[in-house]
C-alpha cells in the first residue's frame, strides 16, 4: 500500500511511523506513508492557508487552492487509487471499509486531513474526494483519523502481523462481526476471580461454544446493533408462499 497525507502536521506522524507495526511493515517494503505539507503550496507569501468564512462565523477556513494544487501535483497526470478527505460530515469508517480497502489492487491512497473549521466547498467540488469520518465527535483535525484508518487497513495485508497476532478473530471481522468475549491468561485465580473451569478443560468444541456464547451475549448487552438482523414475527393471517 501507498498513503500520501496532506497534512499541516506532519510531526503528528512521528511517533506513528517510527513504531512498532507500521515501522516493520514499511521497512519491510509492505507499506510507504509520504507526507506532504500542503502549506508549501500556500502560493503567497505568508504562507497562509485559511482564511476568514464568508458570511461571517467562528474560526477560519481552509482555503481551496494550496490543497487542490498539492492534490494534483502528487497525484500527477494519471490519478490512480482513492482520495480520502476526513472530515465529521463522512461516512463513518468501519472493518467492512478497512477489508475493502486492504482488498484494493492498485493499493494507493491520499488523505487530505482539514484543521480549523474545516475546508472550503471548492475542495471536494473540484476534487470530488471520498469523505470518511472517524466517529461522531469532532477532532481538532483529521490525522488521528489518518492514522487510525490506515493502521486498520495495514493489520489486515498478509505479512504485516505475525501469526501470533493474527487479525483473524478480532472482534468486526469477516467472519465474526461481533464483539469478542473475555479472555485469560495465567495465573488461574487473581484476587479472588477465577478463569473458567470451561477453559482449563481441554474440551475444544465445549470452549468454542463457550467462546461464542459469551461473544454473543456481549454484543447483545453493548451492541444489538451488531446482531444478524432477524425477520420480524408473522401476523397471525399472513399467507406463507405462494
Ligand atoms: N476531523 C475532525 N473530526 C473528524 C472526525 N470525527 N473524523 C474524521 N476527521 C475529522
Amino acid at each position: 500500500m501507498r498513503y500520501d497525507v496532506l497534512t499541516l502536521f506532519p510531526g503528528i506522524f512521528a511517533g506513528f511511523l517510527g513504531e512498532s507495526l507500521l515501522d516493520k511493515a514499511i521497512q519491510r517494503e509492505l507499506v510507504q506513508v509520504h507526507l506532504h505539507d500542503f502549506r508549501k503550496w500556500a502560493g503567497n507569501k505568508h504562507q497562509s492557508v485559511d482564511d476568514r468564512p464568508y458570511g461571517g462565523g467562528q474560526g477560519m477556513v481552509l482555503s481551496a487552492a494550496p490543497i487542490v494544487d498539492c492534490v494534483e501535483e502528487i497525484r500527477g497526470d494519471s490519478p490512480v487509487g482513492r482520495l480520502i478527505l476526513l472530515t465529521p460530515q463522512g461516512r463513518v469508517w468501519d472493518q467492512v471499509a478497512a477489508e475493502e480497502m486492504a482488498r484494493q489492487q492498485d493499493g494507493r491512497v491520499v488523505f487530505i486531513c482539514g484543521r480549523y473549521e474545516g475546508f472550503d466547498q471548492r475542495v471536494i467540488d473540484v476534487l470530488q474526494p471520498e469523505e470518511w469520518s472517524l466517529g461522531d465527535y469532532v477532532l481538532n483535525g483529521g490525522e488521528v483519523a489518518a492514522m487510525a484508518i490506515i493502521e486498520s487497513v495495514i493489520r489486515l495485508i498478509p505479512g504485516v502481523l505475525g501469526d501470533s497476532e493474527s487479525s483473524v478473530d478480532d472482534s468486526f471481522s469477516e467472519g465474526n462481526r461481533l464483539l469478542e468475549g473475555p479472555q485469560y491468561t495465567r495465573p488461574r485465580e487473581y484476587r479472588g476471580y477465577r478463569v473458567p473451569d470451561v477453559l482449563l478443560s481441554g474440551d475444544h468444541q465445549a470452549i468454542a461454544r463457550w467462546r461464542r456464547e459469551k461473544s454473543l451475549q456481549r454484543t447483545q448487552e453493548r451492541r444489538q446493533d451488531l446482531l444478524p438482523k432477524t425477520d420480524p414475527p408473522r401476523s397471525s393471517g399472513e399467507e406463507i408462499g405462494e
